[in-house]
């Protein structure tokens, strides 16, 4: 294949000022700090305020990314948005942060895929550079999950934060993104959902998090492994080749299960669970800015979710 290849210029987040520990839990729920931490890795977690938008949170990280990209904001000729925690119905968060961005008329939609929707966010972002409609797009992955979180639910409220995160897309002369592979299974529909629907103008339904902990444990970890694998395999490629490997940050116990499946060493794994818990769609490219400093030109990093839907995806970038 030849270029415009898409390639990963800049990254950059933002995080709500607020930060709550498990220890808020055991206040008003049957639960503890070490029971948290044992069976998840999360030891605290940033919350938005009641009032805040997502769109506040995406701006900056949406900034931060395009002055590590070394590009200007009228260089942005795309904008991608994944998330599940909207501001408005519509329009799209990405046409409100095109606004605040003072970017005009480029193209500018969401991504809903959950836990998954930054890499589903990545692929559309790569495959309109790659058919040369864009050479500066900018994806973000944003939500404020604790939207859609009911508080005394003990076995989902612990485990969501709030965040924002984004990279800078440029198409490039080499190979950035070299392989990528998403999926979903809807029939999968039901271990994770949150059933709320508009309907003339009311909210009906119970628009909050139910989940079945241990199905969505199973099936998440093996379409990690798979898609992980797959990617690999398009990459022609072994995972002990890899440099970084950036899951969705969903459980410890998960990241540590796909590692050892992939028989990778955790030295090469990014986890930002214990301070970030799991932020839906900005927690890729939040664990991807946590080691912005550490990552070298030539690098491979491999990043890969699952999330509601059943949705999942993976895919292998080299560092320019
Ligand atoms: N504190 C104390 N006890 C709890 C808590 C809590 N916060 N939550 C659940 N329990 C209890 C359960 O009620 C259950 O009690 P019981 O035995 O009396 O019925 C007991 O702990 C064991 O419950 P399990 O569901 O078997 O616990 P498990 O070890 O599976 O851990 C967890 C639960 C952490 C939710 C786990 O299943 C998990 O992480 N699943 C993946 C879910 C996930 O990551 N979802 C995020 C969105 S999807 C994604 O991002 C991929």
């Amino acid at each position: 294949m030849n270029g415009p290849y898409a390639s990963i210029a800049g990254v950059g987040s933002e995080l709500p000022a607020r930060q709550v520990d498990n220890h808020h839990f055991a206040k008003y729920l049957d639960t503890s700090d070490e029971w948290i931490r044992k069976r998840t890795g999360i030891v605290r977690r940033h919350l938005a305020d009641k009032d805040a938008k997502l769109c506040d949170l995406a701006r900056p990280a949406a900034q931060k990314a395009i002055a590590a990209a070394g590009v200007t904001a009228d260089q942005i000729d795309a904008i991608i948005v994944a998330t599940t925690t909207p501001d408005r119905i519509f329009p799209a968060t990405a046409c409100l942060l095109q606004d605040a961005l003072g970017v005009q008329g480029c193209p500018a939609f969401d991504v809903q895929a959950v836990c998954c929707g930054f890499l589903y966010a990545l692929s559309c972002g790569e495959a309109m550079i790659r058919a040369e409609r864009s050479s500066c797009a900018l994806i973000v992955g944003a939500d404020i999950f604790s939207r859609l979180v009911d508080w005394n639910d003990r076995s989902t409220c612990i485990l969501f934060g709030d965040g924002a995160a984004a990279v800078v897309l440029k198409a490039a002369a080499n190979p950035g993104i070299v392989a990528l592979q998403l999926g979903a299974q809807g029939s999968s529909a039901d271990i994770l959902t949150a059933e709320g629907h508009p309907q003339r103008g009311e909210f009906c339904g119970k628009p909050v998090t139910r989940m079945d902990g241990q199905s969505v444990f199973t099936l998440a970890t093996r379409a990690m492994i798979e898609s992980s694998l797959a990617v690999c395999d398009q990459a022609a490629i072994k995972p002990d080749e890899i440099d970084w490997f950036v899951p969705h940050q969903a459980n410890q116990r998960i990241i540590s299960a796909v590692a050892q499946r992939l028989g990778i060493g955790k030295e090469k794994v990014v986890a930002t669970i214990a301070e970030h818990g799991n932020t839906s769609a900005a927690s890729i490219p939040l664990a991807l800015d946590s080691i912005g400093e550490q990552i070298k030109s030539g690098d491979r990093v491999l990043m890969y979710a699952a999330g509601g839907g059943l949705t999942w995806g993976a895919a292998l970038a080299l560092v320019p």
